[in-house]
């Protein structure tokens, strides 16, 4: 880890001068925070689930024709992406009610919404990522309407399909949130999808139960955190059944 410059330091992952120009590499930690980082803990193998759970969801989506930022993945906890340009824009779809949609309409968690809903925040920690509209993206440059218009067709794409991976497996993709940078590549900048989708960027219900398997087990202390995670990942067949203790280089998790 040493051997690289250390670029930026966020809350789950560490980034790193790639070994070509134009490259990154992201380095997933253990840390959980929530709550604009008022709640701090480690939920431990995190960091490595999180690195495969995201290659995984990247490369399915890669192969539908969205492109990603995402290169390969280089080891347990580290995968190398194209240096972007990251729009100030947490994206968050809702499929079904829950979190603060729930708490600021007074919608009980767990209705299915009849549309799918686009929101925005604005990537502001001092201001608490206040929820923006596209009137104030284009006022303030954050994005043009072009890219809001390519961010949001990529987005229903990407809902679409993330929403079918996962019905495959039991698993209800309430809502989530992910990122979009711009690629610039000699003369063409490109909106990408950027950052990580993984459990701590989406709420994922047990179809059967309707128990959570994401980060909320970690925000609502609700127990049972890393065999949440543990289970999305061996249901994405990316985890042996007989759990991580199995996999090649284990002692990483820890
Ligand atoms: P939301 O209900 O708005 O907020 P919270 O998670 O604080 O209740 O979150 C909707 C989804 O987006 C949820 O799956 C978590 C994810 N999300 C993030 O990953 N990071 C964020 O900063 C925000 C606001 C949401």
């Amino acid at each position: 880890m040493n051997r690289r410059k250390q670029i930026y330091e966020g809350k789950a992952k560490v980034l790193f001068q790639g070994p070509e120009p134009g490259t990154i590499v992201q380095y997933f930690k253990d840390d959980a925070t929530a709550f604009n980082n008022k709640k701090k803990g480690t939920i431990t193998g995190k960091g490595v689930l999180n690195n495969r759970i995201s290659e995984l969801l990247m490369t399915r989506l890669g192969e539908i024709g969205i492109p990603t930022h995402f290169i390969k993945r280089l080891n347990m906890r580290e995968q190398l992406v194209r240096e972007v340009e990251i729009i100030p824009l947490e994206v968050i779809v809702r499929n079904i009610a829950a979190g603060t949609l729930s708490q600021r309409l007074g919608i009980e968690e767990g209705t299915t919404l009849p549309r799918s809903i686009i929101e925005y925040c604005l990537k502001n920690d001092a201001l608490g990522d206040p929820m923006v509209t596209e009137e104030h993206i284009s006022c303030f440059g954050w994005a043009t309407h072009q890219e809001l218009d390519e961010i949001v067709n990529l987005t229903l794409r990407i809902n679409d399909f993330l929403c079918g991976l996962f019905q495959g497996i039991g698993i209800r993709l309430v809502d989530f949130k992910i990122e979009f940078g711009r690629w610039y590549n000699g003369d063409d900048v490109r909106v990408v999808l950027a950052d990580e989708i993984s459990p701590d960027s989406c709420r994922l219900w047990d179809m059967k139960t309707n128990e959570k398997m994401d980060k909320d087990r970690f925000r609502r202390d609700l127990g049972k955190v890393e065999e949440a995670y543990q289970e999305v990942a061996r249901r994405l067949g990316i985890l042996p059944e007989s759990g991580p203790g199995d996999m090649p280089g284990s002692k990483a998790m820890q």
